[in-house]
């Protein structure tokens, strides 16, 4: 899924998925047995966040009918998780990890640091929609830390010159 994603989906004003989305879907939905729709779910939420940008509660709702699963199952899973944006985000998401490790070598610094410079709080959004700052649990990169996620894409060993960078990269599209 990592290598087709098209970010330009992203805040459109669609109410449905894509018909490749729902293609998606439909093939994962063939492998699992039936009655177990709701083994789907992750991936059919990462793939309306990526088209949508966020998950409303609508989001969950028309989600919950394309699996054939209560809302109510839909809620408690992507409240669960905190890489699904429950509300609207900047076009860009620095996720910094501050868990143990990453805390442990600096990741406090560099949300101060981000916070500074974005002029912006802990998941706050950009005036300009650009950026959304948020935190997460561990991600996967523990040895790299401190280290922030955007777009599926870890940024390893920030320092506060590497986070000038990194925002300025993005500022230009220089990294997508
Ligand atoms: Fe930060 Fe694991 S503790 S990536």
């Amino acid at each position: 899924m990592k290598a087709h994603i098209d970010w330009s989906l992203r805040h459109s004003e669609k109410k449905e998925l894509s018909r490749a989305s729902l293609a998606k879907i439909d093939e994962l939905i063939t492998q699992v047995p039936e009655g177990k729709h709701k083994t789907v779910l992750m991936s059919a939420l990462h793939l309306a966040q990526i088209e949508f940008g966020w998950i409303s509660i609508e989001t969950m709702d028309y989600i919950a009918g394309l699996l054939k699963i209560q809302p109510i199952e839909v809620y408690e899973f992507a409240t669960f998780y905190t890489m699904f944006h429950l509300d609207p985000v900047g076009k860009y998401v620095f996720e910094v990890c501050r868990t143990g490790p990453c805390m442990l070598v600096g990741s406090d610094d560099i949300i101060s640091y981000i916070e500074e410079k974005l002029n912006i709080k802990v998941g706050e959004t950009t005036q300009d929609g650009m950026f959304t700052l948020k935190t997460a649990e561990c991600l996967g990169a523990c040895g790299y830390g401190p280290m922030l996620q955007c777009r599926h894409k870890n940024h390893e060993f920030l320092t506060k010159q590497k986070v000038d960078e990194l925002i300025e990269a993005y500022r230009s599209s220089k990294v997508e």
